[in-house]
């Protein structure tokens, strides 16, 4: 067995029952039903229940899980404490994960790793993450952070605890959606290294923190914010076209097109194309908009007939930017959302858990004495 599988791609190691991704033809279903669907009839809160439990809610199920996740919204004091002395110029990712980190030493269940224990501990991080990257998002601008309130759903309560002011009906809709897509995804490097850790039988905060580290690149959950750093460098629609032609003449990457599993238009990024689509007809087309558009025209042409197109990370900036969300903030925004399919992948895969060990190729010396150090050159 000399071949190897660099990236793992297409190597099988466990079965799933929650997200299904038909690549070439650009499909994504969690248990079953189309991601399309779920944007446009289900919740965040009804979504990170299917995921967790491989099932829809009753309306019972669901008005019970709701409340669970409203309960337990507020976060330690010292947690609070801890984060408003963070240094302010860290990346909020690093913020993140030093939080979640320190919030388990606080969780008495922490070290438990039953099903029930993670369940558990699930539907505290759920809710609790959303308090953390507001708390986050307030003390790195010297403001206070906003008491969760539970008359508000997952999204509008972020919004609000983030702005310290209600988000209007259709912005927290809005916000609700891209929760919803950017929910679970399938075998992903962050959910795999939340598997990895949890094979060990590790605890779910490691899990978590393990998995946030994955997430912070810029190959995985750091695009969106280089789609937007990518977007300022151009700054004028009329500059798109050369810029990416440059990019793609000297080899660069170019962030938000492009994935390892969709080989067409992922399915995402269509809902959010559509959504900022819908805006520049109401609006007109912001500069960013145009930018978009110009750039995935020159992609499409010279690239789409390698399988590269924009992936969820290419229009969901600009729907952020919308809300007013600081583009430091996207990757923990996605976070927010990863941390239903983080849980529950983790909590499926332990039912039949087995250690994660591969192995790799050895290609270095053989043969080989210890020379004392005096005697190397
Ligand atoms: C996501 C990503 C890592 C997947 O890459 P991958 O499956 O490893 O694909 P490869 O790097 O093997 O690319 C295959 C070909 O497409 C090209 N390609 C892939 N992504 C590209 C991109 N974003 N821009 C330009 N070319 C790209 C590669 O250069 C390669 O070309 P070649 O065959 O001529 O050498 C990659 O597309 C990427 O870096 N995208 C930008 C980051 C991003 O948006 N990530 C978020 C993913 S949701």
């Amino acid at each position: 067995m000399t071949e190897i599988a660099k990236g793992l791609e297409g190597v099988l190691f466990t079965e799933t029952q929650l997200t299904f991704i038909n690549g070439t033809e650009g499909i994504l279903t969690h248990l079953g039903i189309p991601i399309q669907e779920w944007a446009e009839k289900s919740s965040f809160e009804e979504l990170s229940y299917a995921l967790l439990y491989a099932k829809l809610p009753t309306a019972a199920e669901l008005k019970q899980f709701d409340a669970d996740l409203k309960a337990n919204r507020a976060i330690p004091a010292k947690l609070s404490e801890a984060i408003a002395s963070f240094p302010k110029d860290v990346h909020p990712m690093q913020a993140l994960r030093t939080a979640v980190s320190y919030l388990g030493l606080f969780d008495p269940q922490a070290e438990a790793t039953s099903e029930a224990d993670r369940y558990a501990i699930s539907v505290r991080l759920i809710a609790q993450f959303a308090t953390i990257i507001a708390a986050i998002a307030r003390a790195r601008q010297g403001k206070e952070a906003v008491a969760p309130r539970d008359d508000l759903n997952h999204a509008g309560n972020f919004l609000y605890m983030l702005n310290g002011q209600e988000a209007t009906p259709e912005q927290a809709r809005l916000f609700d959606i891209a929760l919803i897509l950017h929910a679970d995804h399938g075998m992903n490097a962050s959910t795999f290294t939340a598997i990895a850790t949890s094979s060990t039988l590790s605890d779910m905060y490691s899990c978590m923190t393990s998995a946030i580290g994955a997430l912070k690149g810029p190959l995985h959950g750091g695009a969106n914010e280089a789609v937007m750093d990518m977007l300022d460098e151009i700054g004028d629609p009329s500059k798109a076209a050369d810029y990416i032609n440059k990019k793609l003449d000297d080899k660069e990457k170019i962030m938000g097109v492009g994935h390892r599993v969709y080989k067409y238009f992922d399915p995402r990024s269509r809902v959010l194309r559509d959504y900022a689509e819908h805006v520049a007809s109401k609006q007109g087309k912001s500069t960013y908009y145009q930018i978009l558009e110009n750039i995935e025209k020159v992609v499409v042409e010279r690239i789409g007939s390698k399988g590269i197109y924009p992936n969820v990370d290419f229009y969901s900036g600009t729907v952020y930017s919308d809300l007013g969300i600081a583009k430091e903030f996207f990757t923990p925004i996605f976070a927010l959302a990863r941390i239903s399919g983080w849980s529950a992948s983790v909590i499926e895969y332990t039912r039949n858990n087995r250690l994660l060990r591969p192995d790799a190729l050895y290609t270095g010396a053989t043969d080989q004495h210890y020379i004392d150090l005096n005697d190397r050159q």
